[in-house]
């Protein structure tokens, strides 16, 4: 059967990650998460004081980074782990889960080229197909011709109320207010970028997953996975 590249974008807490993950698991295809690449580099910037403005300071610093994404082991899944993310050699898979990290991650990601630097490394580690990557720009810039590409959204709501649950499950006290407005400032910056921005493909899937949970969510876009797995089987059958 081929196998597809599959793009998943969307908003904060739309449940790319979970969804990807398990769509991933159910086809036996390799998962990975853009946006841990963009918050690594941002736990480095926050490390180093590197002001989140300063263009080409951060594009050096991009330059200068090494970023791994790898599958976890079933422990480190179990503690919620989707993807093991190695900065530099350094296991930071844990740190860059924080609302600082993310908001850090979404100025740099303004920044053309360390959008380049991190684009590249995607396409590297993608390249070989059977892949669901996610992120916001995957099906438009990262993966143009994937072959499925998804725009997963939920209300803004229920989006920060799923990030909520989160941060009161790692015991952190925020308030579900100061978490909707989290959400809504990065998904702002993120869509009115000048570079890449936050878009649905023209030829994305719209998923609204604001009813429905990750097992269900997974389980539409394994169908359309396979759809169009058997269709492209079949036009290789007919070139051959
Ligand atoms: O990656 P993204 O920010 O889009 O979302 P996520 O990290 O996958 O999901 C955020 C939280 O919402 C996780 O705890 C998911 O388990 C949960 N979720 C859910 O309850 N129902 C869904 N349909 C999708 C995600
Ligand atoms: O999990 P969540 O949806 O909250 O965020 P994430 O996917 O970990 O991404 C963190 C930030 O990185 C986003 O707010 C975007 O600014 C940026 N990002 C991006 O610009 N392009 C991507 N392909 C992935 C993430």
């Amino acid at each position: 059967m081929a196998k597809l590249t599959i793009a998943i974008d969307g908003p904060a807490g739309s449940g790319k990650s979970s969804v990807a993950r398990r769509v991933a698991a159910l086809l036996g295809y390799l998962y990975l998460d853009s946006g841990a690449m963009y918050r690594a580099l941002a736990l480095k910037a926050l490390r180093r004081d590197i002001a989140l403005d300063s263009e080409s300071a951060l594009e050096d610093l991009a330059g200068g980074t090494h970023i791994e994404l790898q599958a976890p082991t079933a422990q480190q899944e179990a503690a919620g782990a989707k993807n093991c993310v190695f900065l530099d050699g350094a296991d930071v898979t844990q740190e860059i889960r924080t609302s600082e990290v993310a908001q850090a991650a979404s100025r740099l990601a303004t920044i053309a080229g360390v959008r380049e630097v991190l684009v590249a490394e995607q396409q590297r580690a993608g390249a070989g197909g059977g892949v669901v990557m996610e992120g916001r720009d995957i099906g438009t810039v990262v993966f143009p011709r994937a072959e499925l590409k998804i725009f997963l959204d939920a209300s803004p709501e229920v989006r920060a109320e799923r990030r909520w649950k989160e941060h009161q499950e790692k015991g952190e006290q925020f308030t579900l207010s100061e978490v909707l407005e989290e959400v809504r400032v990065r998904d702002k910056r993120d869509s009115e970028r000048k570079v890449s921005p936050l878009v649905r493909a023209e030829d994305a899937v719209l998923v609204d997953n604001t009813a429905m949970d990750v097992e269900e969510t997974a389980r539409v876009i394994v169908m359309l996975a396979q759809e169009r797995e058997k269709e492209l089987t079949k036009a290789a059958g007919r070139e051959a």
